[in-house]
């Protein structure tokens, strides 16, 4: 099937950036982008592409070159579900916050909401491609609501994971990998898989297309997403017992990472992991495998969550017992909201949680960020629920410059590692500062003997 139209359902962090790869690579497809949130798709429709509502490096110029010739963002959802041959699902599929499963298992509501949709509205065959993050085995789900809708239309249902990183989005769609693709082994199982294989090959070697079964596909995404945060909470937890013995973690990063069996990737310590991704993912596992009746799978990745949970909280605790034991009425600077650098995203951002321990221990945070608002700061801290939302907003104040947030302040903690904070004046921070002067480094950013040299009392991850 030669694939002239697609599209999208979610104009998200996924959804957004995914498919305008696809649209700068294949120019002679249609894409649309549709999303049920109205402000969103007006912010992708932008006349100003510096304001599209995900921040990617790269991604706007891609978007000012393909949006109005072959990319569209548009709200109409039924009108882009007719015109596709292949539709790509990209909701969310966040944590159930319900019912059973609460705090475990994905909310699975906008798939089947989508899924309720294109049955609805489809008049002739179409490939429906599951993009976002799943739980093993529901594509059955899937096909079993659209292959109940008794008008006769055929759908085949693929599964192709997204792998981006957030903050390297562009370079890791434009250059993956990996692409994976699970399809049904049935005729027209393959024949949908060699639609969609043909879409990426125009600028992903075919090499790098692994063709698998629809439920390898969907369990390798949650895999993926496991092995990796088991390796932060592993270098964390080898974090806390460096600061007991007088050994660096970042030393031992580098001596372990040497070995090409383990590799260097992904060992640096910090203030835990973030995003909206790997502790939804792995509780998600964790859901699965219990259902299974798999005690022992379960509590080997839940402990991946618990080690990051602790990792967050000795952060907050230490910067409490540091500061002679309170940060009452204290002003605290934090530098980074996001999850991580290069990325608007603050979902689950470590920030919050360590920011949420210090407003109980009554601090006043001063807090500069370069791509978060104070609008999207007190809305992570009021969906905590804990306290009102005034309250927080007398505790937590954004500045629009790093200087200023850190004027009179006790102690300065980075939360995100922005390249830019390294290149900060830190003697006028110091200057400026309450003394004894404080710096916390959550992301071991800055150089530990040139702060200790200027004055400060630098504490850093795992040394
Ligand atoms: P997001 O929350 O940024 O975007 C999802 C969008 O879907 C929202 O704009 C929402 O309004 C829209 N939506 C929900 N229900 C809808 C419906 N019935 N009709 C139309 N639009 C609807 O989520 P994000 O981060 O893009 O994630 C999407 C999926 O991709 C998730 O399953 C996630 O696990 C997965 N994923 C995310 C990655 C990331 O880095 N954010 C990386 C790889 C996978």
């Amino acid at each position: 099937m030669n694939i002239t139209n697609i599209c999208c359902i979610g104009a998200g962090y996924v959804g957004g950036p995914t498919m305008a790869v696809i649209a700068e690579k294949c120019p002679n497809i249609k894409i649309t982008v549709v999303d049920l949130n109205e402000t969103r798709i007006a912010n992708w429709n932008d006349e100003d592409v510096n304001n599209i509502p995900i921040y990617e490096p790269g991604l706007n110029e891609i978007v000012a070159r393909t949006r109005g010739k072959n990319l569209f963002f548009s709200t109409d959802v039924d009108k882009a579900i007719d015109e596709s041959q292949l539709i790509f699902i990209s909701v969310n599929t966040p944590t159930k916050t319900y019912g059973t499963g609460k705090g475990m298992a994905a909310d699975l509501k906008h798939i089947e909401l989508c899924a309720r949709q294109i049955a609805k509205v489809a008049k002739n065959n179409k490939i429906v491609v599951e993009k976002s993050t799943l739980p093993v085995r529901t594509a059955e789900a899937l096909k079993s609501i659209l292959d109940n809708t008794g008008n006769g239309v055929q759908f085949q249902i693929l599964s192709n994971p997204e792998f981006l990183a957030e903050g390297t989005a562009i370079q890791d769609l434009l250059n993956p990998d990996r692409v994976l693709i699970g399809g049904e082994t049935s005729p027209e199982g393959q024949k949908a898989i060699e639609a969609l294989v043909d879409v990426y090959a125009n600028w992903v070697p075919r090499e790098r297309i692994l063709k698998t079964n629809v439920w390898s596909s969907e369990l390798s995404k949650l895999t993926a997403n496991a092995f990796l945060a088991q390796r932060v909470s592993s270098i964390n937890a080898m974090s806390e017992l460096c600061e007991k013995t007088e050994a660096n973690i970042n030393e031992v990063a580098k001596a372990i990472g040497m070995d090409s069996r383990i590799g260097s990737k992904f060992l640096k310590a910090s203030v835990g992991f973030g995003g909206s991704c790997f502790q939804k993912d792995i509780l998600n596992l964790v859901y699965i495998s219990k259902a299974f009746g798999l005690n022992e799978v379960a509590d080997y990745w839940e402990q991946v969550i618990i080690m990051n949970d602790h990792q967050k909280r000795r952060f907050s605790k230490n910067i409490v017992q540091t500061l002679y034991n309170t940060v009452s009425g204290k002003k605290i600077t934090f530098l980074g909201w996001a999850f991580k650098k290069d990325t608007n995203d603050t979902r689950e951002s470590a920030a919050i949680y360590v920011a949420d321990d210090l407003i109980n221990e009554q601090a006043y945070i001063a807090l500069f960020d370069p791509k978060v608002s104070q609008k999207q700061v007190l809305s992570d801290l009021d969906y905590l629920e804990t306290r009102t939302a005034s309250e927080n907003e007398k505790h937590i104040t954004s500045y629009e410059n790093p200087y200023e947030a850190c004027k009179n302040a006790h102690a300065v903690a980075i939360l995100t590692e922005w390249d830019e904070f390294k290149d900060y004046d830190w003697q006028k921070i110091y200057d400026s500062m309450l003394k004894p002067a404080f710096v916390f480094d959550g992301r071991n950013l800055l150089d530990a003997e040139k702060m200790k040299s200027i004055g400060f009392v630098y504490q850093s991850i795992g040394s």
